[in-house]
């Protein structure tokens, strides 16, 4: 008999991000407030016949095609290191899989999209294992554990909601849900940067503060929650693509009540009071050729779908 197990996660924005002093691993430690948006990857998990492996398709209808193209359908995508150390977990071989993944979140845009692929993956697995062997399901907390061995953000993509991540971003608590819908547009931009630069360009310009209590702070509206976005390595992602500031300023100036770098970027990530002029905005940037998304937050963590 043939098994299907489908299942979805959310993408991230950091609505603070806090960094601290470069450790001996080479590694920042970061103070940040996640917000899941309700743009999710699907991703379904079919048996394959025994001896065929690990296959992987990747599609999707709402992304440039560069972005569907880009994802790597070998050893590399980190759903396969997920069905590894989950199987290696269980003290099991490899399972033969084939595995469709529904791309909604942009490849290498600071949205955790390959995170969350592997969040899906965990869940999808997890319940995989449970239907074809009888094997008890790991919890939320392991499946996080596990998942944080092999991504920063995957924990985060598993608890999804509103959370405070810290160390690499990778230690989770989850805080109560915003209690207002929150309106996105997230701007990708064409051009790549390079995560450990950015870094580098942080030290350079020598910005450390003490880390904020994040998880008392209280966000009641849109217009509280712009008013305490911040991102420390935005001076040097801007620094290392100045255009990116312009962008901003374009973004506030059409009505944005926030435009800020995600992560180490490159995208920028407005918030809007509104969610038609949000999506009137998409529109307006999306004629002009610059590739623009809505969203909404909050959503779910990694969960199985029907
Ligand atoms: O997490 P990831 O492997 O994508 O990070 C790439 C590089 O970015 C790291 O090797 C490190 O140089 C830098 N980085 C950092 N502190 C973090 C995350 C990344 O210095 N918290």
């Amino acid at each position: 008999m043939t098994t299907v197990v489908k299942a979805s996660a959310p993408a991230k924005v950091n609505l603070v991000f806090e960094v601290g002093a470069i450790q001996a691993d080479g590694y920042h430690p970061v103070n940040s407030l996640y917000l899941a948006l309700n743009l999710r990857e699907e991703l379904t998990l079919v048996s394959g016949e025994v001896g065929s492996g690990i296959s992987i398709y990747v599609h999707g209808d709402t992304l440039p095609e560069r972005h569907i193209e880009a994802v790597p359908t070998d050893e590399s995508n980190l759903v396969f290191k997920v069905v590894a150390a989950l199987a290696s977990h269980h003290g099991l071989a490899t399972p033969d899989l084939q595995i469709d993944i529904h791309k909604r979140i942009p490849v290498a845009g600071g949205m955790a999209g390959g995170s969350s692929d592997a969040a899906a993956m965990l869940v999808a697995l997890n319940e995989f294992f449970y239907q074809e062997l009888g094997i008890t399901k790991l919890t939320l907390a392991e499946l996080a554990q596990l998942g944080a061995g092999l991504g920063s953000d995957i924990p985060f993509c598993l608890y999804g909601g509103l959370a405070l991540g810290t160390n690499r971003g990778e230690q989770i608590q989850e805080l109560p849900s915003l209690e207002f819908e929150s309106n996105w547009l997230l701007c990708i931009s064409n051009q790549g940067l390079s995560t450990p630069l950015v870094y580098q360009k942080f030290d350079e310009l020598d910005l450390l503060h003490d880390f904020s209590d994040l998880a008392a702070m209280k966000i009641t509206s849109a217009q509280e929650l712009a008013g305490l976005m911040a991102n420390d390595l935005e001076p040097a992602t801007l620094a290392l693509m100045p255009a990116l500031s312009d962008l901003k300023a374009k973004l506030e100036e059409l009505g944005a009540l926030k435009a800020m770098v995600s992560g180490s970027g490159p995208t920028v990530a407005a918030l809007f009071e509104s969610s038609e002029r949000c999506v009137e905005v998409a529109k307006l940037l999306n004629s002009h050729g610059i590739f623009a998304l809505t969203s909404t937050g909050d959503s779910a963590g990694a969960r199985l779908e029907g």
